[in-house]
């Protein structure tokens, strides 16, 4: 039997172990910038509602309580402006990428299929085409794709690893294009409350999908925008026939989000104060960084959004891995994110005030 594995790329991070020793035997320890994982508490509320539902002694349902219906429709009415969201329009998922990478099996793609994404991605959007043996494809414009055996496209806005945001207009061409051509359009949108310089805008904004849910699903997670990584709550909103079909192939497959963490999620959702404390941490450790790394010769490429600087001093990403792993510093190199990136790092400001202000020290 073949190993399915040897579909996959090579996992890259380990690429990365010898600069990460290099920069853990600095006399004040290693700054990590290359994980764009949360370090700052969970939230109080949130931690409580887990904590009020720990006596979960039954299965949860795939689809959720009604409680958690209710919160996802209302957050995505209320925050991302979708017009009159059902039930029926949405749907947890255990973290998002786990549905990233198993999303096109789930929908029964597979050889001769295509799925695309950004030429520069998050690199589970291959992996999940990889996964069923569909074929991955890479584009700059989305519109210019073959649409032929195109079965599924992904948007990222915010982008992981660049911050760059997509616009309205660039959206709705983009939505207008995989309609006409019948292609699925997901639109990963888990970097939506990290808006910098840019007011990042839904799939789902009616100026965007002219209010109809046809074709179109936007992705959502509480990792980056509550600190939950670690519960792994993540939702889908959009397509009521997509997500039906998924729902149960997800109840055939056990992909159910664990009681507790539903409730979390309830709590969550319907809290904005923590999301701008956060947004206010953040925003400080970016600006302290992005200061530092333009006085050391980097110049920041888009950016605008997301938990990343996308930046560059014009030679080999591994050479600048190189220089910053001597002063301390962990980031990752742009060619994880593919070959375009090559000459960029990547960034992450999820590190502690005190470790930014370690790092903004070594820069200057
Ligand atoms: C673009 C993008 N999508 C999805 C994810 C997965 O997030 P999670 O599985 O925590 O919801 C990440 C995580 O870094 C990401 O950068």
């Amino acid at each position: 039997m073949a190993a399915v594995s040897s579909r996959l790329p090579v996992f890259p991070w380990d690429k990365l172990e010898p600069f990460k020793a290099t920069a853990a035997a600095h006399a004040d320890g290693i700054v990590d910038l290359s994980v764009g994982t949360p370090v700052d508490p969970v939230p109080e509320i949130v931690r409580q509602a887990l904590v009020d539902a720990a006596d979960s002694p039954g299965y949860p349902t795939v689809w959720g309580t009604p409680a958690l219906r209710d919160a996802l429709t209302g957050w995505a009415a209320r925050r991302l402006g979708a017009v009159d969201p059902q039930h029926t329009n949405v749907l947890p998922v255990v973290g998002s990428k786990e549905l990233v990478a198993w999303l096109p099996t789930q929908l029964g793609l597979g050889a001769g299929d295509a799925v695309a994404y950004p030429r520069l991605a998050y690199p589970t959007y291959e992996v999940g085409a990889r996964l069923c043996g569909a074929t991955p494809v890479v584009y700059d414009d989305p519109t210019e794709l073959d649409p032929r055996g195109l079965r599924l496209l992904w948007l990222n806005s915010p982008s992981n690893p660049t911050g760059r945001v997509l616009g309205r207009e660039e959206l709705a061409r983009t939505v207008a294009w995989a309609r006409e051509h019948g292609v699925l359009l997901f639109s990963d949108e888990c970097y939506l409350e990290l808006g910098w310089e840019a007011e990042p805008v839904s799939v789902l904004h009616p100026d965007v999908c002219g209010g109809s849910y046809e074709g179109v699903v936007a992705v959502h997670s509480l990792s980056k925008r509550s600190n939950l990584a670690g519960y792994r709550a993540a939702f889908l909103v959009g397509d009521a026939g997509v997500l039906g079909e998924l729902l149960t192939i997800r109840k055939h497959g056990g992909m159910m989000t664990p009681a507790p963490v539903q409730a979390a999620t309830v709590a969550a959702l319907g809290d904005d104060v923590h999301v701008a404390g956060q947004r206010a941490r953040y925003a400080a450790r970016r600006a302290a960084l992005r200061t530092a790394l333009e006085s050391d010769g980097f110049r920041i490429e888009h950016s605008e959004a997301s938990l990343y600087l996308w930046a560059t001093r014009d030679e080999p990403c591994w050479d600048t891995v190189a220089r910053l792993a001597e002063r301390g510093i962990l980031v990752a190199p742009g060619d994880f994110y593919g070959e375009a990136g090559a000459r960029f790092v990547r960034v992450a400001f999820t590190a502690t005030d005190e470790r930014v202000e370690a790092a903004v020290k070594r820069l200057g």
